[in-house]
């Protein structure tokens, strides 16, 4: 995840720390916070310092474990902008150019804003999978084309250069587990959104989460039931109390048939304050104590540095360098 922000928002956690959070008792875990992506946005320094320890803090206060998992800050391994340089030249301009997040981000920075580094930012994650030798590759819907060029471009190298790289698979979570706007339910949820009204934040205070949750748009219906076409607000909050509650989606809507959007709203609302707190708690907590995290963070950085390093040192030596 890019340390993009202050926070991380309720979709991050049901469409990604959840998972994260249990895939750690069966796998071993690494997670990276990707500073180096973060730089292809405008970033103030001092800001993007203090994102980078907020995102870590979140991370551990939502469940990862340090212990279970390796959790690091991707330029603390430099390995990662060395493998990625590597893959740059062996991707292809036209290649690089159909990336349609690519497309959507240079639209919106502006084609003089937009950097090389934008254009790049796909075969740096690339770089990313690659020098752990991935097998999995928990995300959202929107990456799928970024693995799919992750997994071409390992297949490509291990062709001209003989066996190096594992071709990870995506593990695409299902749609219900995509968090909308509370303010508009139609578009995704996101860190960058334009406006914070309908942007659940991990770090809000209770009552703001509260009053975001209960001013969430819906329609002038009053029947609460699943239907992503007709009643998308309704339906983001029935996914939203699902996943927190752990209640499926048919249940809650018998549960609530014959009560109103009110009952819905303020239950979302009191179980999401409920699960926050002291998640929040937790992350003010490990914020008041930067030693510690620093503790937390150089021997993952460590062991990191030794698996990319390895990866590194054979692919230099595979193309000759
Ligand atoms: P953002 O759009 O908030 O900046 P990122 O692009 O950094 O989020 O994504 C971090 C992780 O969170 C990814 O695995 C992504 O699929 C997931 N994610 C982001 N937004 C949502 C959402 N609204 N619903 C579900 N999962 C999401
Ligand atoms: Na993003």
């Amino acid at each position: 995840m890019q340390p993009s922000a202050d926070s991380l928002q309720i979709g991050n956690y049901i469409g990604a720390l959840l998972q994260w959070r249990d895939m750690q008792e069966s796998h071993d875990a690494i997670f990276c916070v990707v500073d180096l992506h973060a730089l292809t946005a405008p970033q103030d320094p001092a800001e993007l310092r203090q994102q980078i320890r907020r995102t870590v803090a979140q991370y551990i206060a939502a469940g990862i474990d340090p212990e279970k998992s390796t959790l690091f800050v991707q330029s603390h391994v430099p390995a990662h902008a060395e493998l990625a340089w590597v893959l740059d030249t062996i991707t292809g301009f036209g290649e690089a150019s159909r990336m349609t997040q690519f497309k959507d981000k240079s639209a919106r920075q502006g084609t003089d804003a937009a950097s090389v580094g934008l254009f790049a930012y796909p075969i740096l994650m690339a770089a990313d999978i690659l020098l752990y030798d991935t097998k999995v590759v928990p995300v959202g819907d929107d990456q799928r084309q970024h693995i799919e060029l992750t997994r071409d471009l390992a297949e490509r190298f291990n062709a001209r250069f003989g066996p190096t790289f594992v071709v990870p698979n995506a593990m695409i979570q299902g749609e219900t587990a995509r968090i909308y706007d509370l303010q508009n339910p139609t578009s995704k949820m996101s860190k960058s959104a334009a406006s914070d009204a309908g942007v659940v934040w991990l770090l809000d205070d209770p009552s703001r989460t509260a009053k975001k949750i209960k001013s969430a748009v819906t329609d002038t219906g009053r029947e609460v039931v699943f239907d992503r076409e007709n009643k998308p607000g309704v339906s983001n909050l029935l996914t939203i109390l699902s996943a927190f509650g752990g209640t499926p989606i048919p249940d809650l809507e018998s549960e609530y048939s014959g009560r109103g959007y009110g009952d819905l709203k303020k239950d979302v609302a009191e179980v999401v304050v409920e699960v926050f707190s002291p998640i929040r708690a937790r992350t003010l907590e490990l914020l008041g104590d930067p030693a510690e995290l620093d503790r937390i963070l150089a021997p993952a950085a460590d062991r990191a540095n030794e698996i990319a390093e390895a990866k590194l040192a054979e692919v230099y030596d595979k193309i000759g360098l």
